[in-house]
């Protein structure tokens, strides 16, 4: 049977479907439908106070008895910002101007938060996985973590960076391709014109370590989910398709413009957060492309407010290469149907 393997039985996972776990996109009500739904709900906790970290995985659990992913993004800020970003700021000026938005804020660094309150709190919650996005935290946390029952993930954009996570101590490695919607997971600087697609990735992670392997990127529906099987993942994990339900944190404009996006719609682009990631575009990205921008995630800061218009041509538009083949559902009836799906691709087969 497709969906069932030691990673799901690890995690109790009905079918081997992952919510991304999309920073504040994701919801303790959108976690626990895709983990009552039989698959594994995910929440982004970067950037939050101790205390939401509690409260939203509290929220989940509340809702739901499944498996849970937390997951951090790990960057590196520079103490002083003073120097730099200049002809991004005075781009940005003119942005903030048209829409009255006074002036744009001095960056302030700020540190990627997997701090001893955040590691405290999971210790004491144990969430049963824990994921990061820009590599691994540092070994003592991720030994806390793992003495505490939680299994670690972590996204690889290279086989070089999935055999470094092997050894560093994942559990589990996720495949991104480069269809992926939202941030590059890259955490050894591969240019990204030189990061292969989930098609060559994938088997080529597979055949490299030895821990199970999550697919993501540019997979929306069964015939995705059943290739990404085939090509030796253990699970999949599908950002976009979960930015449609209703339980998301989605702004409208953004998912109209997720339904009427196509093929070449996004692009990847540093113009936005500071770190390279997949967009649609639109004038926000053309307009800032010619400028540095600051280091993530200080130009995300900046770059925040001239959404709040609800102007879709100036917001962040996080989106996959195949966003065109997403459904608009509600989060539990998305997994049901995608393991349907799924199920009757792999019956076309037999
Ligand atoms: C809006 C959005 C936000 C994301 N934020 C995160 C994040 O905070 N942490 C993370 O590990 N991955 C994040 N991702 C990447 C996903 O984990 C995954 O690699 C990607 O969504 C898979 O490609 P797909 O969007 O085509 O399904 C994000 C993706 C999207 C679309």
């Amino acid at each position: 049977m497709w969906s069932q393997n030691a990673l799901t039985k690890r995690l109790n996972l009905e079918w081997p479907i992952l919510q991304a776990p999309m920073g504040d996109k994701t919801t303790p009500a959108l976690a626990a439908a895709v983990s009552n739904a039989g698959g594994l709900g995910g929440l982004g906790m970067s950037g939050l106070h101790p205390d939401n970290v509690r409260r939203r995985i509290e929220g989940f659990r509340q809702l739901s008895g499944g498996s849970l992913n937390v997951n951090y993004l790990l960057w590196e800020t520079p103490d002083d910002l003073s120097d730099v970003g200049g002809a991004m700021r005075a781009t940005l000026q003119t942005l903030y101007d048209k829409d009255g938005l006074g002036p744009v804020p001095e960056p302030t660094p700020s540190r990627s938060r997997m701090d001893p309150d955040h590691l405290e709190i999971l210790l004491d919650l144990k969430p049963e996985l824990a994921s990061f996005h820009f590599g691994l935290p540092a070994p003592d946390a991720l030994n806390a973590l793992k003495n505490a029952g939680t299994m670690i993930l972590c996204s690889a954009t290279t086989v070089a960076e999935a055999v470094a996570l092997e050894r560093d101590g994942a559990d589990v490695v996720i495949a991104q391709g480069i269809e992926a919607g939202g941030h590059r997971g890259t955490f050894t600087n591969v240019d990204v014109s030189m990061q292969p697609g989930l098609f060559s990735l994938l088997p080529q992670i597979v055949h490299a370590v030895s821990i199970p392997v999550v697919a993501a990127g540019g997979i929306v529906n069964g015939q995705t989910i059943a290739a990404a099987m085939m090509l030796g993942a253990s699970a999949v994990q599908l950002g976009t398709a979960f930015l449609r339900c209703e339980e998301a944190n989605v702004a409208e404009a953004h998912r109209q413009a997720l339904s009427e996006a196509n093929d070449s719609a996004t692009m990847v682009t540093d113009v936005i957060s500071g770190k390279p990631a997949r967009f649609l575009r639109n004038t926000l990205i053309d307009t800032l492309a010619d400028d540095d921008p600051l280091p993530f995630p200080s130009q995300l800061r900046l770059t925040t407010p001239l959404a709040e218009a609800g102007d879709p041509q100036y917001m962040a538009l996080y989106a996959g290469q195949s966003a065109k083949l997403t459904v608009a559902k509600p989060a539990g009836e998305l997994v049901r149907h995608l393991a349907a799906e799924t199920d009757a691709s792999f019956r076309r087969f037999a």
